[in-house]
């Protein structure tokens, strides 16, 4: 196994506590090369069986970017219904995407039927390859990072909506909308920590010992 310095460890732990989902852009263009290697490390991703499911649609159309707004400003305001009160006004505020501001937008899509019909692995768990698409899309977001790109995961829209405005076959799924793009507000902390949305969990509580929920931890018996 290759050895990593102690900076290249540093280097890869800087970008895993740094990286932030980032929903507002400059009006800069991004370079070519830069954004060819945040494409090479998606593809560079795990995949169930090597399928490799993932294609990316590069879109830079003013027209076409906004269309995607639309149909995520759409399911934005279908989505208020799910909360009242103070929380119903709080999350109107939020911003949940930048898709008209970031100069790059790409749809990364899945094709559950890459690979035929027997892909192995998928057979038990047919989510996998939605799954590599994701592991995809994080190294994507890694790369980003240490590019200095800002970069933002968009969910929020109606999968039939981004099919028809980018003429995506019924059969692929369109798994992410991803902004890419220069910031000058980069967020030291997730935004909806910042907002009192939603906080960073304590991780002791969700480790598990040997079976769901046990605390205690016994020693090893692997070496008896
Ligand atoms: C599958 C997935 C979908 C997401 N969809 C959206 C989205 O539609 N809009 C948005 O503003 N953020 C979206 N996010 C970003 C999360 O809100 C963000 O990752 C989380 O608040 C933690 O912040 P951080 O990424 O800066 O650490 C998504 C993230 C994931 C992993």
């Amino acid at each position: 196994m290759n050895k990593f310095t102690d900076a290249e460890r540093e280097a890869v732990y800087k970008a895993i506590y740094t990286r932030r989902d980032v929903r507002s852009f400059l009006d800069k263009p991004l370079p070519d090369e830069a954004v060819f290697r945040i494409l090479n490390a998606a593809h560079h991703a795990p995949s169930v069986g090597f399928m490799q499911p993932w294609n990316f649609i590069l879109i830079n159309h003013k027209d076409v970017k906004d269309k995607l707004a639309w149909a995520a400003e759409k399911e934005r305001k279908a989505l208020a219904i799910h909360y009242e009160g103070e929380r119903e006004t709080k999350f109107l505020e939020l911003k949940v995407e930048g898709l008209k501001e970031a100069p790059l937008t790409i749809c990364v899509t899945c094709d559950p039927t890459k690979g035929g019909s027997h892909v192995l692995g998928r057979n038990s768990i047919p989510e996998t390859d939605m799954m590599s698409t994701a592991c995809a899309i994080q190294n994507m977001w890694l790369a980003s990072c240490a590019e200095g790109i800002a970069m933002g995961w968009v969910s929020f829209y109606k999968k039939n909506d981004i099919r028809d405005i980018l003429d995506i076959p019924p059969h692929i799924d369109p798994t992410a909308l991803i902004s890419l793009g220069y910031t000058d507000t980069y967020p030291e902390k997730p935004i909806l920590e910042t907002v009192n949305w939603e906080q960073r969990q304590e991780m002791e509580p969700l480790i598990f010992h040997n079976t769901w929920g046990n605390k205690e931890k016994t020693a090893s018996s692997s070496q008896e």
